[in-house]
């Protein structure tokens, strides 16, 4: 008798890279978004888009993205503005060195690269804000480049596909995931199939309860073969948050004006406009702090506090406490370009950053309580 032949464990093995392409696209012509620097050809516009989505999600840019583009339509525009129009266009979608970056590089593609955004891949990567990634996105979408990008989006789709263990941000994983985005770019549609890559990792290869049942990958992907998409991609080395107290004044004076005083040129937040604040040492007294910071402790009378605002930056987290002031003496000597004293109804010229609105919000609160006295603010 012949001895019994064993069936063979089908072994899953990760797909072949060329066969991603086709089932990517055909998804993405049917269920891509739409979106404001799709199909369209100028990389100037492409360029601003893909600054304002570094670390921003989407739905935020849209918030943005048209007026600063109606505001600095052309490149040309963007370098002849001064660096607080471009902040001012900017504040509130965080991140400001985005911005002074975008700024910076515009003057240099006006004054080295006759006046046009680098279509060389090198001489682009080595402006301001521009890395890698970017360059890939700008360059695959204005001018269908075959570059390969690597970013949050991609990595999921890509390690959950292939099956890739490691730790996305260690070098050797960095490594593999550039070369399989590169090895699964077709060279047809580089452009679109960036574009459908970020959408699948977007609206379905989620983090948690991935929608692998609408996926174009489905049938090719490793990590569904296998049912541990969501292992994937492995957690990355976490940076700690720092917390950070610090007291800050709202200081008003005889017409109504708020000091600002501008945030030092290098660091977090560089070179914004903010209420005076000081950063407070582990188990400072706040109000104690904020004296300091009045510009003359004799002729501000009362100082009260108003209240708290949190606020978290990627990788610290703020807790402000607000202090009010009345300054009785009118107010305009002391302007410069460090400080300078401005009217609510003049605050929408200046990029005041997120968590300073948030302190000023409690000093116009109590600005309209005392307005309408016996109202309560609501
Ligand atoms: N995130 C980064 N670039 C993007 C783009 N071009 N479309 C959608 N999301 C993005």
């Amino acid at each position: 008798m012949a001895p019994s032949q064993a069936e063979p464990t089908p072994v899953e093995t990760a797909p072949a890279t060329e066969t991603i392409a086709a089932p990517l696209l055909a998804w993405y012509a049917q269920a891509g978004r739409t979106l404001p620097w799709r199909d369209i050809d100028d990389p100037y516009r492409i360029w601003v888009s893909e600054i304002m989505l570094q670390q921003t999600r989407v739905d935020t840019v849209l918030n943005y993205y048209d007026r600063f583009l109606e505001q600095f339509p052309t490149l040309s525009a963007l370098a002849e503005a001064t660096e607080d129009q471009v902040l001012a266009a900017w504040a509130g979608l965080g991140f400001y060195r985005r911005a002074r970056n975008l700024h910076r590089a515009a003057k240099t593609m006006i004054s080295e690269h006759q006046g046009q955004v680098p279509s060389d891949p090198e001489a682009l990567q080595t402006l301001p804000g521009i890395g890698r990634y970017t360059v890939g996105a700008i360059l695959s979408s204005a001018h269908n480049a075959r570059l390969p990008i690597v970013d949050g989006n991609v990595i999921r789709v890509l390690s959950r596909v292939f099956h890739l263990a490691g730790d996305p941000s260690r070098s050797a994983m960095q490594k593999e995931l550039w070369r399989l985005a590169e090895a699964i770019l077709p060279g047809d549609r580089p452009g679109d199939f960036n574009q459908a890559l970020m959408d699948l990792g977007a609206t379905v290869c989620h983090p948690v309860n991935p929608r692998c049942d609408t996926c174009p990958l489905q049938s090719l992907c490793l990590a569904n073969k296998l049912g541990d998409p969501e292992d994937f991609p492995h957690p990355t080395r976490k940076t700690k948050v720092v917390f950070q107290q610090r007291a800050a004044l709202y200081i008003r004076d005889r017409d109504g004006r708020m000091l600002l005083t501008r945030r030092p040129d290098a660091g977090l937040l560089a070179s914004m406009w903010e209420l005076p604040a000081v950063d407070l040492q582990d188990g400072e007294d706040p109000a104690a702090a904020v004296t300091t910071l009045l510009p003359s402790a004799k002729r501000a009378r009362k100082i009260e506090p108003i209240g708290t605002v949190e606020h978290r930056f990627s990788h610290r987290h703020w807790t402000v406490h607000v202090f009010a002031a009345e300054n009785p003496v009118a107010s305009s000597p002391l302007d410069n370009d460090q400080r300078r004293w401005v009217h609510p109804d003049d605050l929408h010229e200046i990029g005041l950053p997120t968590a300073t609105w948030k302190a000023v919000r409690l000093g116009l609160k109590l600005l309209d309580a005392e307005q309408r006295p016996g109202e309560s603010p609501g």
